[in-house]
């Protein structure tokens, strides 16, 4: 049975649907004995192989109980998706074909579909119809693109060529940012040769907005890296005016959409990111709004010239004519085929089911807000968007009622820090999630405020 397919994928089959069909019933984190039975991976290298059916047996017996439940409607830790039916079904048709992205000769399919859902992303978000799309792991890698290429593009400008001569001795450039960008931005800038030092930190508003008059005075030496959905209020920064600014200096302005870009998709939302288009260059998720399984993003970029100038790659062998050359535009040659599953959530979606998407979360969120309100708990951002940061009334509390929740087993939400305040927060972007699912776990986060209240901190004050 070692090479048989059919088997194979058989079984990988029945796993998987009695995994997805038990979602529901599963607890969202999971259980310490599913963590300790992880052991049994662990051992020497093999010596002999293994029967084929055994290894996928041993990843649904032991794996399988050990995942966290993300791809149910009750999580909503992180920003994370939960990968829809029909992206899971193409990603297992993607794989089977096994494609090497990498060349439009290499796969002719998975170039052209990278191609068709390019086009469609640029036009639900509205961005520059003839800008560059590349598919990469997530907005971090989407990030580091954009910013390897604002890096040539402005260099370039001074007559440097930082492909030539490397960044030893070439002119500085200054990164202007909010105090509140995600972290993940700072990451991709060092990838990206930016130090620490580089970077200059603007204060922002009570939702996290960076404020446009704190700005330093722009040149065409700056990259202004802006956000479109703070990872913890969800709000976007004031565009209009800085890409304006920006624009005439001659600075490049990037925006890290990982998840906020979508609100583009929603007639309701849309405004909240007014202006964004006005940038330069974007990076926003697929796994985590529109629901596709990891890793999936792309990057978008006004200068075809500054992304060939990056990531242009020339050999023989390696076609560069008039058709998509997936290479050229991302930092891999050889990689899965990504396009597939954009194609196949944004052809099975339609514009109306992405917009649907987008309103059922920011939906959910608001109902969240209240329900927690009138609870007793203090909602600490404006929610305009699919997220929630809310505490108790004081640290102590918080800590207690966010331990009570994670235990529960029914919905799971992480810890953060808003505007020095220990909080938790809530971020609903899974198709999955119903209003069940968003009483469900209001019913625990009710409970828990409820009993430590009553517990021996709430007794003793
Ligand atoms: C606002 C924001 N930017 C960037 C990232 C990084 O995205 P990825 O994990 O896909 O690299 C995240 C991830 O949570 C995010 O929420």
């Amino acid at each position: 049975m070692m090479n048989d397919a059919k088997g194979l994928l058989d079984l990988a089959h029945l796993a998987a649907a009695r995994y997805l069909a038990t979602r529901d019933e599963r607890a969202v984190m999971p259980s310490a004995s599913a963590i300790v039975a992880l052991a049994g991976f662990h051992g020497p290298m093999p010596e002999e192989p293994s029967e084929a059916e055994s290894v996928i047996e041993a990843l649904d017996r032991l794996g399988s109980p050990a995942t966290v439940a993300t791809t149910g409607g009750r999580f909503f830790g992180f920003v994370v998706g939960g990968a829809l039916p029909v992206t899971v079904a193409a990603s297992w048709l993607a794989s089977a074909w096994d494609q090497n992205a990498g060349t439009w000769v290499l796969s002719p399919i998975a170039a052209e579909l990278e191609e068709v859902a390019a086009g469609w992303l640029l036009e639900i978000f509205d961005l520059p119809r003839d800008a560059v799309v590349g598919f990469v792991t997530g907005s971090t890698m989407g990030a580091f693109s954009a910013f390897a290429a604002a890096r040539s593009a402005l260099l370039r400008r001074t007559g440097y060529s930082v492909k030539q001569k490397c960044l030893n001795g070439a002119p500085r450039l200054r990164i202007v940012t909010s105090e509140e960008l995600h972290p993940t931005n700072v990451a991709a800038l060092g990838y990206a040769g930016f130090g620490l030092d580089d970077i200059v930190r603007c204060p922002t508003d009570a939702q996290g907005r960076i404020l446009p008059e704190t700005l330093p005075a722009l040149d065409d030496r700056t990259i202004v890296v802006l956000q479109a959905g703070n990872i913890n209020s969800g709000a976007c920064d004031p565009f209009e005016s800085i890409c304006e600014k920006a624009e005439a200096a001659g600075a490049w302005v990037h925006i890290d959409g990982a998840f906020g870009l979508w609100a583009r998709a929603s007639r309701a939302k849309r405004d909240l990111a007014r202006g964004v288009e006005l940038a330069n260059s974007w990076s926003v998720d697929g796994h985590k709004w529109l629901n596709l399984p990891q890793d999936s993003a792309v990057y978008i970029c006004r200068d075809r010239e500054a992304i060939d100038d990056v990531f242009g790659v020339s050999a023989t062998y390696l076609m560069r004519d008039g058709r998509r050359q997936p290479n050229n535009m991302t930092p891999e040659l050889s990689r899965r085929a990504r396009g597939v599953e954009f194609w196949a959530a944004l052809k099975f979606l339609g514009r109306s089911g992405v917009e649907r998407l987008v309103d059922r979360c920011c939906a959910h969120a608001k109902r969240f807000a209240q329900g927690l309100e009138k609870a007793g708990y203090e909602v600490l951002n404006e929610v305009a968007l699919n997220q929630v940061v809310f505490r108790c009334e004081d640290e102590a509390r918080t800590r207690a009622a966010l331990l009570e929740i994670q235990a529960s087993g029914v919905t799971w939400l992480g810890a953060t820090h808003w505007k020095d305040r220990f909080a938790m927060r809530i971020s609903v972007s899974s198709w999955a999630t119903t209003a069940e699912d968003v009483e469900r776990s209001l019913a625990v986060m009710i409970r828990a405020l409820r009993s430590v209240r009553a517990g021996p901190r709430g007794s003793s004050s």
